[in-house]
């Protein structure tokens, strides 16, 4: 049985009203249950969103030690976050794969979504989709299995 975390950042939770114009009107919940309906009966999909960082590395650590595979969109954490980065850097290293997802193409925005302090330690990463560049990410994780 392979888990799946399908970790997500700030404001996350608001999909189908944020900005529609630039993250789309899939609503939060029906993009958790579609993760949660391509699962195939070897997965276990969890998806969460917090607005916190230290939630978010928690997360992360509960990863490592389940040796769980990683879906990650760090929302606006992308940009800063280098606890993040080094949080995921542990996992990666450790050899379990941490896909980076974007809704949007951050390199199609503004300057400063242009660089991702994670993208150096992820495993891949995934941008520009909309809603389908989860369900991309979950397609690579299962290919490299
Ligand atoms: C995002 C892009 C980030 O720049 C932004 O801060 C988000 C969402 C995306 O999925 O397109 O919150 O990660």
């Amino acid at each position: 049985m392979t888990t799946i975390l399908v970790l997500n950042g700030p404001n996350l939770s608001r999909l189908g009203s944020r900005e529609p114009d630039v993250y789309g009107s899939t609503t939060w919940e029906e993009l958790v249950d579609s993760l949660e309906a391509a699962a195939t009966t070897s997965e276990t999909i969890s998806v969460r969103q917090t607005n916190d960082e230290s939630e978010l590395i928690g997360w992360i650590h509960e990863a490592l030690d389940t040796r769980a595979e990683v879906i990650l969109n760090p929302a606006a954490f992308t940009h800063y976050s280098y606890a993040l980065r080094d949080a995921v850097a542990m996992l990666t290293s450790a050899g379990i794969p941490v896909v980076e997802v974007h809704i949007s193409n951050p390199h199609a925005r503004e300057e400063f979504r242009h660089n991702s302090v994670i993208s150096g330690v992820a495993t891949g990463v995934i941008a520009g989709f909309g809603t389908q560049s989860y369900h991309v990410a979950l397609s690579a994780l299962r290919s490299r299995r």
